[in-house]
């Protein structure tokens, strides 16, 4: 079989992006168009200007992607756009955009899923990520952690039970007012605190699940900032920074390497836009180096949305000739199925008191 070129698009958030992916991991373009601009002032994403942006700017990216890959639209074997989840208008201008191109150039469609997307974005740039791998995903809107046994086979272990980790991150940044998105903000400010001068407590540590909640450390945040006179004087706000996203961290750390020893797995990836986090990075592949297990994380750029994830994760489904009909409706929420090949032995997670934790 020859090279597959396939474009990906994504629209489903504030970033508008195109790449051409050759072969499910090759990147040959990748082109973003991010629309923080336009929704820093609101301190949020609108959805409704979300959709305007994309609509402005598809057809430019798309384009781009297609030129800077060197290629030619009728060299592409499959267009794959997200599906879902994400606003429904702004998934509606990708994914119109995407059917409308691959109709006219008589090649297949693919919907991807988002999440599956993320998971795909690891194997961007390399030829082969081992499997089974424990898999990280932390968002905006997601904090899943996954058993992956291969590209289409995957065991959902656990998930945020309110607000995500990237959520935590921007709501936490707007009570300190840094703006938005609130996550490259913290990360950069706490480079100069100290997180012992602002500890925070952690969020849901329970060695009993896999599961994250956030919402809490976000209150013990706003009681930290409404009561100074309970801290050291000079107490920061860098040093504020440093002790909530400490705790964020620290948690998706605890619990990633626990899911690792339980299944007996020691190979861990970490994906999605707060996978760019410079002490997540590290303090992951520091606790993951003391049980001899190695951590992928994708490139910066590949961590937060991109193109290049949803055309790798489109990649599976052409080699395994899911196409999507030109009748595909956009989805604003749907968890993405448990497929695993055959359950990952484990106990319960009650059952494993003799999980060796590091903190
Ligand atoms: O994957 P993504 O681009 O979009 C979603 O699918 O949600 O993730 C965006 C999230 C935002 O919440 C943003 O604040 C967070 O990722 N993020 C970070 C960093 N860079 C982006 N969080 C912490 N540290 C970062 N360096
Ligand atoms: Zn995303």
């Amino acid at each position: 079989m020859g090279d597959t070129l396939i474009l990906g698009i994504e629209t489903s958030c504030d970033d508008t992006a195109a790449a051409v992916v050759k072969n499910g991991h090759e990147v040959l373009s990748d082109i973003l168009h991010t629309q923080e601009v336009v929704h820093a002032p609101y301190g949020g994403v609108v959805p409704e200007f979300a959709s305007r942006v994309h609509i402005e700017v598809v057809d430019r990216v798309v384009r781009e992607a297609i030129a800077q890959a060197d290629t030619r639209v009728d060299q592409l074997h499959a267009v794959a756009v997200t599906q879902g989840p994400g606003l429904i208008g702004a998934l509606l201008v990708g994914l119109s955009f995407g059917k409308a191109l691959a109709y006219s150039c008589d090649i297949p469609l693919l919907g991807v899923h988002h999440l599956e997307g993320h998971l795909a974005s690891a194997r961007l740039g390399i030829t082969q990520i081992p499997f089974p791998h424990i898999a990280l995903l932390v968002s905006g809107g997601h904090s899943n952690l996954y058993a992956v046994q291969s590209p289409e086979h995957y065991e959902q272990l656990g998930r945020t039970l309110d607000d995500a980790a990237g959520e935590a991150f921007d709501k936490g940044a707007k009570m300190l007012g840094l703006g938005y998105p609130g996550g490259p903000l913290i990360d950069q400010l706490a480079q100069s605190g100290d997180a012992r001068k602002a500890p925070f407590p952690l969020p849901y540590p329970s060695t009993q699940s896999f599961d994250f909640s956030f919402s809490g450390i976000k209150t013990a945040l706003r009681y930290f900032l409404q009561t100074p006179q309970k801290h050291h004087p000079d107490t920061t706000s860098a040093d504020i920074a440093a002790g909530y996203q400490a705790s964020i961290v620290q948690v998706l750390v605890q619990k990633t390497i626990h899911a690792a020893v339980c299944y007996d797995i020691s190979d861990i990836v970490v994906v999605g836009g707060v996978a760019a986090n410079s002490l997540l990075r590290k303090t992951m592949a520091d606790r993951a180096a003391t049980h001899q297990f190695r951590v992928h994380v994708p490139e910066l750029r590949y961590c937060t949305d991109n193109g290049a994830m949803i055309a790798a994760a489109g990649w599976n489904a052409y080699t395994h000739r899911e196409f999507a009909s030109l009748d595909i409706e956009p989805f604003a929420q749907q968890p993405l199925r448990d497929r695993p090949e055959t359950m990952i032995s484990c106990g319960t997670v009650n059952e494993l008191p003799t999980c060796v934790l590091t903190t």
